[in-house]
This record gives C-alpha cells, sequence and structure tokens, in this order.
C-alpha cells in the first residue's frame, strides 16, 4: 500500500491531499480571496496567506482521508513553475514534514500534475495530446507515457486564461475573470461581435493582440455611449469567449493531425470553461476523436493532482534530497 501526502502552493491556493493506492481520499483547497480587490494576486501577500492555511489544510486533509499522519509513506510538492514565495511554502513545508516522519520526498512539475490528473478517474492511453491552459501557461503537449512529455506548442505571449482575466478587468469584472465571462457568456450571442484570430504559425499562441483589439473596441464603444458594457455585457463575453475557444482549438486541430493522434485531452484552470469543454465535445463528434475533459475541481490548482503525480513516482522510486528548491521557470 502506498499513501501519498500531495502539497501544492505554486500560486494563490493551498491546497493538500491524500492518495491511497492511485485513489485520491481528500483534496482541500483554501483559495485566497484576499487578491479580489487588487484585480490580481500579489505575490507577498500570496505567500503570507499559504503560511497560515497551509497547516490547517494538511491537518483537514489526513482527517477526511480518515488515515494517521503516521500511515504516511512520501510527501509529493509542487516544486515549480510558480511564484517563488508561494513555492518556498510548499516546498519548506513537504522538506519540514519528510525530515520529522523519515518519508522520502517527491518533487512535482505543476504542469505535468495538471495533465496527470486525468489519471485519478480515468486512464487515457497513450499516447494523447495535452491542451494545457491555466493563469500562467497555454501548451499543448504531446504526452507519451506519465513522464514523457514533450512541449510541441506553446503561448508567446500571455496565457489562455490571463487573455480571460485581463479581458475581464477590462469588462470592469473582479478577477478571476475567466470564470465570470463564462458565466455572463452562457446568456449571450457568441457571433454578436468579432475579434481577430492571431495568425502565428505552427502550433504556438498568441493572446496580446486579442487583448488589445478588445481594449480598443471596449474604449470605442463606450466613447459613444457610455452604457454600452452595461447593455452589452453577455454579448462581449461570449464573443470574446468565442474567438478564445476557436484559438484554441484550431491549434488543437492542427497537432492532432500532424502527429496523427486522436486521444485528446485539455487541463488546467481554463479547461473548467464550459464552452471550452461543449466546443471540444462537438469537435470530438466530427472528428472522431477520444477526448478526456476533467472533473471540474481538478481543472483549477488543486493538490489532488500533486498527489496522484506524486504516486506514479513512487512507484518508480524517484525521489529528491533535502537540499532541493523551489523553481519558479521548471521545464518537463
Ligand atoms: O490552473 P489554474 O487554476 O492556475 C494556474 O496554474 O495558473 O488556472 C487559473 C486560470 C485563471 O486565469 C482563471 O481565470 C481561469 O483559469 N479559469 C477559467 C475558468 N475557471 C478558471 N477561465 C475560463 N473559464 C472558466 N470557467
Ligand atoms: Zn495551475
Amino acid at each position: 500500500m502506498a499513501i501519498i501526502l500531495g502539497i501544492e502552493s505554486s500560486c494563490d491556493d493551498t491546497s493538500a491531499s491524500i492518495c491511497i493506492d492511485g485513489k485520491i481520499c481528500s483534496n482541500i483547497i483554501a483559495n485566497q480571496a484576499i487578491h479580489q480587490k487588487y484585480g490580481g494576486v500579489i505575490p507577498e501577500l500570496a505567500s503570507r496567506v499559504h503560511q497560515q492555511n497551509i497547516i490547517p489544510a494538511v491537518h483537514q486533509a489526513i482527517a477526511d482521508a480518515k488515515i494517521h499522519k503516521n500511515d504516511i509513506d512520501a510527501v509529493a510538492f509542487t516544486r515549480g513553475p510558480g511564484l517563488l514565495g508561494s513555492l518556498i511554502v510548499g516546498t519548506s513545508f513537504a522538506k519540514a514534514f519528510a525530515l520529522a516522519n523519515n518519508l522520502p520526498l517527491i518533487e512535482v512539475n505543476h504542469m505535468q500534475a495538471h495533465i496527470l490528473a486525468h489519471f485519478i478517474d480515468n486512464m487515457p492511453s497513450f499516447p494523447f495530446i495535452c491542451l494545457t491552459v491555466s493563469g500562467g501557461h497555454t501548451q499543448i503537449v504531446l504526452v507519451r507515457d506519465y513522464f514523457d512529455m514533450e512541449v510541441v506548442g506553446q503561448t508567446t505571449d500571455d496565457a489562455a486564461g490571463e487573455a480571460f482575466d485581463k479581458t475581464a478587468k477590462l469588462l470592469g469584472l473582479p478577477y478571476p475573470g475567466g470564470p465570470l465571462i463564462d458565466k455572463y457568456a452562457k446568456e449571450g450571442n457568441k457571433f454578436a461581435f468579432q475579434f481577430p484570430e492571431p495568425q502565428i504559425p505552427g502550433l504556438d499562441f498568441s493572446f496580446s493582440g486579442l487583448k488589445t483589439s478588445i481594449m480598443y473596441f471596449v474604449r470605442d464603444r463606450v466613447k459613444d455611449d457610455p452604457d454600452f458594457l452595461q447593455n452589452n455585457l453577455a454579448d462581449v463575453c461570449a464573443s470574446v469567449q468565442e474567438r478564445i475557444i476557436s484559438i484554441l482549438l484550431n491549434k488543437l486541430k492542427k497537432a492532432a493531425t500532424q502527429f496523427d493522434i486522436n486521444n485528446i485531452a485539455i487541463a488546467g484552470g481554463v479547461s473548467a470553461n464550459s464552452g471550452l469543454r461543449a466546443a471540444l465535445n462537438q469537435v470530438a463528434v466530427e472528428l472522431n476523436w477520444n477526448v478526456f475533459i476533467p472533473k471540474f475541481e481538478y481543472c483549477t490548482d488543486n493538490a489532488a493532482m500533486i498527489a496522484i503525480a506524486g504516486y506514479y513516482k513512487f512507484l518508480n522510486k524517484d525521489f529528491v534530497g533535502q537540499d532541493v528548491a523551489p523553481m519558479a521557470r521548471m521545464k518537463f
């Protein structure tokens, strides 16, 4: 039997999870509401709140899994990528817990963990292509095995989640704006306004031009009609969301053709978007894809994905020493 404690603290969610033999038995997430009033994550505040939340989150994860602290066999933690001050809290906690309890330590790459979240309730067959879309990253990843992953396309500027969040800010919505755009888009007409699709070669992405065009669009419309946003919020949200989805899916189709793979997954915070999930299911029918869409709770940041990644590393005895340090930028 293998019991893994997973710790996630890369951005603004403090999370702890217990995985027993590949099954997630608890997944506690403490969100940080403090950032809402600033319109984005303030790194210094995030690390302080992680300090407050981490021990209660771990206690709760252990209690919910109905185990005892001494039953744990290994500690897996997010080493990176992420905010350094946030990562230091989770890494230091994991190291201290492992040292005090004489347990092996397992480092986990946050972006790989988003992909491995698919193995919590499902077993996608290798190879598959995963579109990983979060607040900091947008990647097309060729997944050959659990830890044999290659980034074959990525954003050259903003991430897809950033495109959602920055658009929301322009529309006067609070942080994080992605879920709110999703909500308003459901009531809007996605063909009401046209936003440009960037022409980026290969499998790479760009979202900064879209952000600029939305900024000018809002400025011009509000100049003509000060109530424009109030009266057209749902249509603007639906139209922007439609464009972001088409950018993502067009590249995904290109990747599927290029690698001749029809096992397709999505992961990361933006994979919670209901429009993207519906559009992907539709493309799956048209192109005969097997699609893998994570449960909502495993899309945005969580420690269950760290614990499951840790479980697969535990089986390989892939451990790190006490000299491990977090990495704000971390490649696969
Ligand atoms: O994976 P994640 O929780 O954190 C990072 O690793 O960055 O992703 C957070 C991002 C934010 O940009 C948030 O606005 C976006 O995911 N997001 C969404 C939705 N839920 C979260 N974007 C669009 N629609 C959603 N429903
Ligand atoms: Zn993430």
